[in-house]
């Protein structure tokens, strides 16, 4: 199933990725960094390695719904790239409509339902728009939830909760003694890709080992995957390989393997 995807080794040579197809990640977060630099390599504006992470989203999306991942969100604007110049917010903000007017129609071929997640009031009108207008296309397609973080920042998405979680109480329809790792999951933003709420696996590109203020509370087992590669150049066969990383990885949950436990 998985014979399409190759990678290159260390001699330049083309070899199969090595999947189980039965320990597929549900739900993938990335973290796509590197557009910038990708742009200055080539001595083009910042801007082009922003246009070419957009195509790039579209690549990425696609192997990932083959593969058969539930999940798959995508970190593309967080609450603190508003401090980026007027112009280069302006090019991020014009990105959901240029992506989704020629990609949705794919998108629904292969069954992909969009979702976002993230401040989007304060996102302007054309934005917003543009990914609600996906989001109603694509409501019935029942594959992978492609999952998009705009205007998202994990520490805001926590104080959003806890205030929500303090109404109640406040409103007696929650006593504090009641409140549990539950009630704190299903405050936050990801409570709309219930049950695959916590990312599997983490990837970021471009060669920076941070979080960034992504997923904080859901990233708590995720495993993780840092690749040097710019984000517009992360390609199918690099995805099927981090997946394999994650394969190779022995995730207890803080608990024990079964052979430790005497
Ligand atoms: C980080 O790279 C990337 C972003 C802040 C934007 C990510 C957005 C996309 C990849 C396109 C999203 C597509 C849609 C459809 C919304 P950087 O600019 O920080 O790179 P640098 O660290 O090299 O400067």
């Amino acid at each position: 199933m998985f014979s399409k995807l190759f990678k290159t080794n260390s001699e330049n040579e083309t070899e199969e990725v090595d999947l189980d197809e039965n320990k597929i990640p549900n739900h993938i977060a990335i973290i796509m960094d590197g557009n910038g630099r990708w742009a200055q390599k080539r001595r083009l504006p910042r801007v082009a390695g922003h246009k070419q992470g957009m195509e790039n989203v579209k690549e990425i999306t696609k192997a990932a719904s083959n593969l058969g991942v539930k999940v798959l969100t995508l970190y593309a604007f967080s609450t603190e790239n508003w401090k980026r110049p007027k112009s280069e917010v302006s090019f991020l903000m014009d990105l959901p409509s240029k992506f989704f007017d020629t990609f949705v129609p794919e998108l629904i071929e292969n069954n992909v339902k969009v979702n976002v997640m993230g401040y989007t009031d304060q996102l302007p009108e054309k934005t917003q728009k543009a990914v609600f207008d996906a989001i109603e296309q694509t409501k019935n397609c029942t594959g992978m939830i492609l999952n998009f973080a705009l205007n998202y920042g994990g520490r805001a998405e926590i104080v959003t909760g806890v205030k929500k979680i303090a109404e109640k109480v406040q409103n007696n329809e929650l006593a504090a003694d009641e409140i549990d790792e539950e009630t704190i999951r299903k405050s936050l933003m990801t409570a709309s890709v219930y049950p695959y709420d916590d990312p599997d696996l983490l990837i970021r590109t471009s060669g920076e080992e941070r979080i960034s203020n992504f997923l904080l509370w859901q990233l708590a087992y995720s495993e993780m995957v840092f690749t040097d590669t710019f984000w517009p150049d992360y390609s199918q066969a690099d995805l099927a390989e981090d997946i394999s990383k994650f394969q190779q990885r022995n995730r207890r949950f803080g608990g024990l393997n079964e052979g430790d436990k005497k």
